[in-house]
């Protein structure tokens, strides 16, 4: 298949681009990160420039569009509104107009804090109640990808797994500080319902692949789980030493996801359309040591 992916120098782009490269013929977008892989053909652009995105996508011809690109960081997002505006938002709606007019399917990666983060177990028809600008601006985008035919919204979880370079997932910190004996500090009373990173790539693999249209999904793993306590997880699997690892309350630091103390996913709607079964936090660990 000819797969458009957004954000390839990412941590879900790139994981994308390593596990699905001799499948299908990927070009992946970056924007300042400039990788290489075998495989893989990467494209700078900055899917804010609708000029350049319309011209890219119909050089490409894609018969999908992942868009996996945004402002991620919860706290830039607060505090560069119109950035995050301009590419999460504005940057989606462009490369949905030019997706539509090839004719191209339109994956877009949302996320777990569109959800209050007050519950447990949030289901597809939970209400979302986003409460830091980053989730604000997630849900407008896909309130646009809505107005659209032929689309996927996936409602992505915490993901782990292994980075790149430019990448600074929380397993790509917890890696790094735990690796230089540094202790962390970790939210003992935040709630997510982590995936592994190859996981949420597989998942995706398989619903562009069936006859799937304008649906929302969450995409998550079956554990809720503390920060904390997955830390700790972590810390057994790869070898390091457990009291490196001190919890924390939500409220004894400043931090942009204050409201967000719980946004574990239930996952029955997308277990139910996959043929293989989404990792636990210990099964998807050692997968990722193994790898
Ligand atoms: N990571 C998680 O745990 C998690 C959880 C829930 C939802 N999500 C969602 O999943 C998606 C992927 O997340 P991620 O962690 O892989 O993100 P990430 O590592 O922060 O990567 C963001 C990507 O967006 C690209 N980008 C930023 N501005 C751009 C622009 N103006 N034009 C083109 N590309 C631009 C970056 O390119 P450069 O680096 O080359 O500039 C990078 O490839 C996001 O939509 C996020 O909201 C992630």
């Amino acid at each position: 298949m000819k797969i458009l992916l957004t954000g390839g120098s990412g941590f879900l782009g790139w994981n994308f681009c390593k596990t699905l490269r001799f499948k299908h013929e990927i070009t992946a977008f970056y924007f300042q990160h400039e990788l290489f892989l075998e495989k893989c053909n990467f494209y700078k652009i900055d899917i804010r420039n609708r000029d350049e995105v319309f011209e890219a996508v119909k050089k490409i011809q894609p018969e999908v569009v992942v868009h996996t690109a945004a402002i991620t960081n919860v706290q830039i997002c607060d505090q560069d509104r119109d950035l995050a505006y301009s590419v999460n938002v504005e940057g989606t709606k462009n490369l949905l107009d030019a997706s539509a007019e090839v004719g191209a399917k339109f994956v877009y990666i949302s996320t777990d804090l569109v959800y209050s983060g007050d519950g447990s177990f949030f289901t597809e028809d939970t209400k979302p109640e986003p409460k830091s600008y980053y989730a604000q601006t997630k849900l407008e985008a896909e309130e646009i990808v809505k107005s659209y035919d032929n689309y996927i919204i996936l409602r992505l979880a915490l993901m782990y797994g292994w980075g790149n370079v430019f990448t600074n997932s929380f397993s790509d910190w917890l890696h790094t500080e735990l690796r230089a004996k540094r202790k962390v500090k970790v939210f003992a009373d935040q709630f997510r319902t982590p995936i592994y990173a190859v996981d949420a790539v597989m998942a995706i693999d398989e619903l562009i692949s069936k006859d799937i249209k304008n649906d929302i999904f969450n995409l998550g793993g079956p554990e809720r789980i503390s920060r904390y306590n997955f830390a700790l997880k972590f810390a057994d699997v790869f070898g390091y030493p457990q009291d490196l690892i001190i919890p924390v309350p939500m409220d004894s630091v400043k931090t942009y996801l204050a409201g967000a103390k719980d946004c574990s996913l239930n996952i029955s709607k997308i277990q139910s359309v996959l043929s293989f079964k989404l990792k636990n936090v210990d099964e998807g660990l050692n997968a990722m040591k193994r790898s």
